[in-house]
């Protein structure tokens, strides 16, 4: 998988990609990130990317041609399955989303700032628009990160246990059940027995009990949409 992430605040966006389960994906050869400076793209020897909103108000509007130059250069190296733009009213990013989007082999990522993009953007450069929640982010540096984060795990191989992305909450609709690990006892405070059983069976019954008893009382209405 390849993912371009175009942005005006590169720096905003390296460091996930520098550490951990990221850092390893590329390194394994399994995924490829280039982040990208518009700025590199932009139209003036003052390096804008943005401009004065038509008809007044506050905050500037990226404008359309350094995006679409950015766009048009990258196109000449790859197709792309999806070009998508951060934004806070797009599709919201779930776990069904974040599937069907590791199933990509190339991707863009636009990440918005300011008042955000020239709407012209939105309607024909672009494929889709994701928000990673209801609230709204500065940028969409962070964003895209989180989105990548969701989807590069979820490639073959980048986790080194694949079966651990599967038994990732939300994955089967249920919250993943309660995890322990040594001591078996603190303060008083016990591990349940069933985990030291070794009974795998049992321990089994035990977490899809408790998976199901947690996304009732969190997430209700996760159950209802099976
Ligand atoms: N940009 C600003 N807020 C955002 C959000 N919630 N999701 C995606 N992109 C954003």
């Amino acid at each position: 998988m390849h993912i371009d992430i175009i942005t005006c605040l590169p720096k905003l966006i390296e460091s996930p990609f520098s550490d951990s389960i990221l850092k390893r994906a590329q390194n394994k050869g399994l995924v490829t990130v280039n982040i990208i400076d518009l700025r590199s793209y932009s139209i003036d020897k003052h390096k804008s990317i943005d401009d004065y909103s038509f008809g007044g108000g506050a905050g500037m509007v990226m404008m359309i041609e350094p995006i679409d130059r950015c766009l048009e250069d990258l196109k000449t190296k790859r197709t792309y399955d999806d070009i998508i733009y951060m934004s806070p009213d797009g599709q919201l990013l779930t776990q069904p989303v974040a599937n069907e989007l590791s199933l990509k082999n190339n991707l863009i990522l636009l990440c918005g700032h300011y008042k955000g993009v020239d709407e012209r953007v939105r309607e024909h450069l672009v494929t889709r628009e994701i928000s990673i929640g209801n609230y709204v982010l500065s940028g969409g540096e962070l964003a895209a990160a989180v989105l990548a984060d969701a989807v590069i795990r979820l490639v073959p191989g980048v986790l080194s246990d694949e079966t651990s992305a599967l038994s990732d909450s939300f994955q089967d609709n249920l919250i993943a059940p309660p995890v322990y690990t040594r001591p078996a006892s603190y303060k008083g405070w016990d591990v349940p027995s069933v985990l030291l059983s070794g009974h795998q069976a049992k321990i089994e019954e035990w977490r899809h009990e408790k998976a199901v008893e947690r996304t009732k009382t969190r997430r209700p209405n996760l159950l209802s949409n099976t």
